[in-house]
Formats: C-alpha cells, structure tokens, sequence
C-alpha cells in the first residue's frame, strides 16, 4: 500500500499523453496552442496585481508600517526562488497542471493529489475574495457617479452579522464608516422568514460573467486580459508617480503607541503579522504554469514570462507601499479597504479617487479570469490521471475549452460567497498556496539533475553542500547576538504567541536537518533557499489557519481514497473498478 501512494508519474508519460490528448476526438483536439511570451507575461502580471496591492494593502500598512516593505521583499525573494523551481518543472513538464503535475512526476500520487486539493484554495478560494474586492470598488466606483445598490445587496451575510454581534451597544457616531453600512445592510434587509436576505450582489455577478468568457474560450479570454493589464499598469504608474508628489518623508518614520519613532513602529512581529495580506498579493506568477498546453513555445516561454511578472509586480508593489506609507500615516490605514484611493481622498484628488476605483474593478477582473481559468485546467489533469471523474477533461467541441470543469469552478467560487467573508478566505488561501509553493521546491531536490539542452530554460545549479549549511549556522549565530534570549524564549510557549513559537521550533528543526542533508547529497542551493523561505513564511500563519488548511486537507485525503486510489490510472489493474 505504502509504495502505491508514493507512485510517481513517469515525466515520458506525462507528456505523452498530454500529446495522445490532441488526437482524441473526445477531448476536442485538445487546447489550442496560441499564446506568446507577452501573452504569458500579461497573465502573470493580470494574475499577481489586484485584491492583493488594491485592498489587503491597507491592513498589512496598518499592521506593519512602512517596514512591511521588508516584508514585500522577503516575499518577492520566497517567490522569486519558487519561481525558478516552477520554471525548471515547466521546461520539463509543459502539460497544464502546474504543481499537481509536477508533485507527481516528484513526490508521487498521494502528495500530487494533496497538492491538486490545495490548489483550489489558491485557484478557487482565492477568487471568492477578489470577487468580494472587486464588489466594494465596483460599488464605490458606481457611488461616484451617482448610482446606489442597496448596502443589504453589497455586502456578505457573515461579515453584517459579524458587525452585529461585535458592535452591539456600541454609538453609531464611534464607529468606522465601513462599520456603520454593515449596520445599515443588516437593519434595511428584507426578512423571509426568520432569513435576513443580505449577499454580495455584485461579486456573484462578475463571477458569473467571468465563467461565461472562460467557458467560451482562450483567445477571446487573452484578448481581453491583455487590455486589462496595460490598463492596469498604467494607472498603477500614475497612482505612484501622482502619490509621489505628496510624499511627506516624516510618515517614513511614524510613532507607535508608545511614541518611538520608526520605520517599523510595531517592530518586525508587526511586519510578520502582514504576511497573509502581502503573500497574497504575489500569487499568480505560478499561474503562468498551467497554460503550458495552449503555450506556442511552452519550454522557453514559460520560465521567462514568470520571472519578468514577478520582476515587474516586486518593483510596482515596493514603490506602491512606499508612496502609500509616504503619503499617509500608516495609523490610518485601519480597516481600509481601498487603500489607494484613501491617499487621495485624504490628499483631496478628486480624479484620481475616480480613476482608482476604475483601476482596481479593471485589475481585480483580470485576476478572475486568470485564476478562473486556472483551475479547471488543473482538474483536466487530475481527471486526465483518473483521480478525478473522466467528465472533468472534457473538452468543450467547439469553444475547446474544459467545459465541465470551468462550470464547476464557477459555482465553487460563486455558492461560498453567500457564506463567507473576507479575512477567512484570505488566510485560508495564502496558508495553501505556500504549502503548495514548498512541495514545488521539494519536488525540484527530488528530480534527477538534467543535461543543459540549448534552448531550454534550465535552473543554475550551485553545490549547497557548505554554502547551505554555512547559511543557516550564520543566521543562527546573528539571531542569538542580537537577542541572546531568542532561541531559549521560542521554548517558553505561551498562549499569544504558542502557533508562531512551535512553527518557528519546527522551521529550525527542519533547517537543521536540510543542512544535513545538503552536505550528504550535494543538494542545489537554489531550491532549497526557495524551500526555506516559504517555510518561514509559514510560520507567520496563525492557529487558527493551520487548524482549517489542515482540516481541508484530512477531507482531501479521505476523498482520494474512496475515490482516486481505486480509480487511478496507475492503480494495479485488479484494483480497477473496485
Ligand atoms: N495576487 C492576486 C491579487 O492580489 C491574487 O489579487
């Protein structure tokens, strides 16, 4: 049993029958191979700028400062060295199935199949609150030119109800404006029953809409992202030149609580207490990655377009963050939700709160159509492998798309956001995208090392055999001179602070041992930086995250065996059909 988990898929086959996809009738002649470098570059950046720097910004300002731009770069360097990793699997694996596909080729069929759950909450989950971002802009977009939904109709039922039990007996004059049409939605609600009505109109709308296009196909899909991103670069770039003017450089270095006076007020714990907000805005690049199949030139194509999105969106989000905290105390970025108009609307900019609003509907629709288009290619693959039902790679005839997967993708993302809120759906998927992040840069130790083929990207390799290893006792010695208490404090549990305490003993234990490791097996440097990075940004992850991710993936793994172990196309043939 224990070797049936653990088989892995042949990187030979999995091309081939990417390529046996094409000649079969069923699958509609397979996708159609139309994108280019730019293309694939426009989809990571429409993929990685939205919800991230247009609404989750704020709070992550709020929470760290303008020292969360150390943040932004830490983040910038974890995704760059995953980046690499995905680049390297890519150009040996140009099927659509992203990490799935590329943990099975590594890790093997149970680790593959925990990878393909986990991606939903990237792909999916992910969508839920970039939808509910794209509503708060879309309707204060419409208020700005004069048209009003009802606050019962724009809003989500848990986040009123929410406001309601957390404010009651508080006065309406002391409470945050955001606050107070939460209030508002949940008292002017038509009632059915004992059934407050109150949903987010708009963000089922825009996921309904996006469904359409994705189902109807990939060029008219390309068209339109492609005029999206340079819009949205465009007034991302005239947001930070125009913010640039009101830089006041004394908001650098803000009071705390306590008056002192810092680049990071709330020190680095403060930083660190951003990372879901700011990881989040990274996601995307690795989209790049499941487009392999519609790629003209998929081996070269794919590793450069990564790198250059995630090249061009570090630069926007650093100089973004700069301007944000530059122009405004970061203090009041609490409970913002549309940070970037914030600085124009304290700056009185009239028009370019307008243009804002009109940016962000733009970016936030383009990282839809990305990830919504993602997804059911995932499931194309895992259908393809027989962990998932047959009907999941069907290609629709005409419009060649997945059809069925595309449909379903649409109502998971659309059905919870009648149900959920913001926050939970932002941490549930950053929480999933690392891990699925660090199974990419394992998987990369685990393939055998390649020839260089001319034309091809390939990963540098560096021997990490001492240079790892010095890394790790080097960071160790500089953490205990600065704090001769830090090793001995992480062991002193308590209630606060217990889920970063034991994730930041598991992450030393963990960096011990791969330094062990890379001295024995001349492992590559690369992978394993990108590996300990995300680790500790996993370590920035709550309790409360890990109690839900880790209960998401014990339903995945029950799921995969009553249905994929038996079904698999690398089941032993007795076990077929049983
Ligand atoms: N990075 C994407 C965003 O910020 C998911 O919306």
């Amino acid at each position: 049993m224990s070797n049936s988990l653990f088989r892995t898929k042949n990187i030979d086959k999995i091309l081939r029958d990417a390529e046996t996809m094409k000649d079969d009738p069923h699958a509609g002649g397979g996708l159609k191979r139309v994108l280019t470098l730019k293309d694939l570059t426009f989809f990571g950046i429409a993929a990685i700028i939205g919800a991230g720097s247009f609404s989750s910004l704020g709070e992550a300002c709020y929470k760290g400062g303008p020292g969360v731009v150390f943040l932004f770069i830490i983040c910038a360097v974890a995704c760059g060295f995953t980046a690499m990793c995905y680049a390297e699997f890519a150009s040996r694996i140009p099927v659509a199935g992203s990490a799935y596909t590329y943990a099975y080729a590594s890790f093997g069929e149970l680790f593959a199949w925990i990878i393909g759950w986990a991606l939903i909450m990237e792909y999916s989950i992910g969508n839920i609150y970039v939808a509910f971002s794209w509503s708060d802009y879309f309707t204060s977009f419409l208020s700005r030119i004069g048209i009003h939904i009802p606050d019962y109709l724009t809003c989500s039922y848990s986040e009123a109800h929410k406001a309601v039990v957390e404010n009651a007996g508080h006065a309406v004059n002391t409470l945050t404006s955001s606050t107070q049409e939460l209030l508002h939605a949940w008292s002017s609600a038509p009632v059915i029953g004992s059934l407050r009505i109150i949903f987010d109109l708009p963000a089922l709308v825009i996921n309904g809409l996006i469904t359409l296009l994705v189902y109807i196909g990939i060029k008219e899909s390309r068209n339109f992202s492609n005029v999206m991103v340079i819009l949205k670069l465009c007034v991302v770039t005239l947001v930070i030149i125009v913010g640039a003017y009101y830089v006041n450089t004394a908001n650098w270095a803000p009071a705390n609580d306590a008056g002192v006076k810092s680049f990071m007020p709330n020190g680095f714990g403060g930083v660190m207490m951003a990372v879901s907000g700011v990881f989040f805005a990274y996601i995307g690049f690795d989209a790049v990655s499941v487009m392999a199949e519609e790629s003209k030139n998929p081996q070269r194509d794919l590793p450069r377009s990564m790198i250059l999105s995630l090249v061009i969106c570090t630069i926007v989000y650093i100089l973004l963050t700069l301007v944000l905290t530059g122009v405004v105390n970061y203090k009041n970025f609490k409970d913002v939700g549309d940070p970037l108009s914030k600085i124009f609307e304290d700056t009185h900019v009239g028009w370019m709160q307008f243009l804002v609003s009109l940016a962000a509907v733009i970016a936030m629709t383009s990282v839809l159509l990305v990830f919504q288009m993602g997804q059911p290619r995932i499931w194309m693959c895992m259908s393809r492998d027989g962990l998932l039902p047959p009907i999941f790679e069907r290609i629709h005839p005409k419009f060649q798309t997945p059809s069925f997967s595309t449909i379903v993708t649409g109502l998971i993302v659309g059905i919870p956001i009648l149900f959920t809120d913001k926050t939970f759906v932002l941490d549930f998927t950053s929480i999933a995208t690392l891990f699925a992040f660090v199974l990419v840069c394992g998987g990369v130790l685990l393939i055998p090392r390649k020839e260089k083929v001319a034309g091809k990207f390939h990963m540098p390799y560096i021997n990490a055999k001492f240079v790892f290893p010095l890394l790790i006792l080097a960071a160790i010695i500089i953490l205990q001179m600065a704090n001769p208490h830090y090793f001995t404090d992480l062991f002193k549990i308590n209630g606060d602070n217990a889920s970063l305490e034991v994730s930041t003993i598991i992450l030393w234990i963990v960096l011990v041992v791969l330094s062990v490791i890379s001295f024995i097996k001349n492992l590559s440097l690369i992978p394993l930086l990108g590996l300990s990075t995300c680790l500790y940004l996993l370590t920035g992850m709550t309790g409360k995250n890990w109690a839900w991710f880790s209960s998401w993936l014990v339903l995945g793994v029950i799921i995969y065996f009553l249905y994929g172990y038996n079904k698999s196309k690398l089941a032993p043939k007795m076990a077929l059909g049983s």
